[in-house]
């Protein structure tokens, strides 16, 4: 079974991004056919990029580093849930992807976006550039929610139907990509 590591990319006190990406979470563990490590960036605690050398050299010097290298290392998908900062994306999460270079390489990434009425659209096109500069491999489906507080009810995000669908076809996607794309992953 592929691991699928989903990254919830808002650390801000009172963020829905957690209800959202909880709801991803439970949705890819009842398929049965993905490993999950859900990464919560509060709870991993990056400091502010305080490695000295380049990130491809792969010659951390910070236990924190080595730990985050090991388990991107080991997933063999990723999935970003991604508020929309100012047209663009978090920086908290920006911060995670500029730690490692080759344990991001050939990876599918998928997008679970939210925002105000465009979905978070923005944020996702601010990442790919990113996404693509680390080599990753972009999923098609992508679940975008306009207006996603409205959907969260005591820290609980409750779908519409379209999202629930768009999600299914992407956890379908990303499975096939993490099996073409295996021997390929640094
Ligand atoms: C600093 C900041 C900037 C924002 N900029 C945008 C924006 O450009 N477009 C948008 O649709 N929503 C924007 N929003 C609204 C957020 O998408 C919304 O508050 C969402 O809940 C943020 O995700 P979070 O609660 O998981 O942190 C912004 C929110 C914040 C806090």
């Amino acid at each position: 079974m592929p691991k699928l590591m989903i990254i919830v990319g808002s650390v801000r006190p009172g963020r829905i991004g957690l209800s959202i990406a909880k709801w991803v979470r439970d949705s890819a563990l009842a398929r049965g056919d993905f490993e999950v490590d859900f990464v919560d960036l509060v709870e991993l605690g990056l400091p502010f990029m305080d490695e000295p050398n380049h990130p491809r050299l792969r010659s951390y010097t910070k236990q924190h580093t080595l730990e985050w290298s090991a388990r991107v290392d080991a997933a063999d998908a990723i999935l970003l849930v991604t508020p929309e900062y100012n047209h663009s994306f978090s920086p908290a999460l920006k911060n995670a992807l500029d730690y490692l270079s080759a344990e991001w390489w050939r990876k599918p990434v998928a997008f679970v976006s939210y925002g105000g009425i465009s979905g978070g659209t923005r944020g996702v096109v601010a990442l790919e550039p990113v996404v693509i500069g680390l080599g990753m491999v972009r999923v098609g489906s992508e679940v975008e929610i306009p207006f996603a507080a409205r959907l969260v009810v005591d820290g609980v995000f409750s779908p519409e139907e379209k999202e629930v669908a768009i999600l299914g076809k992407l956890f379908d996607e990303t499975v096939v990509l993490a099996g073409v794309l295996g021997p390929l992953q640094g």
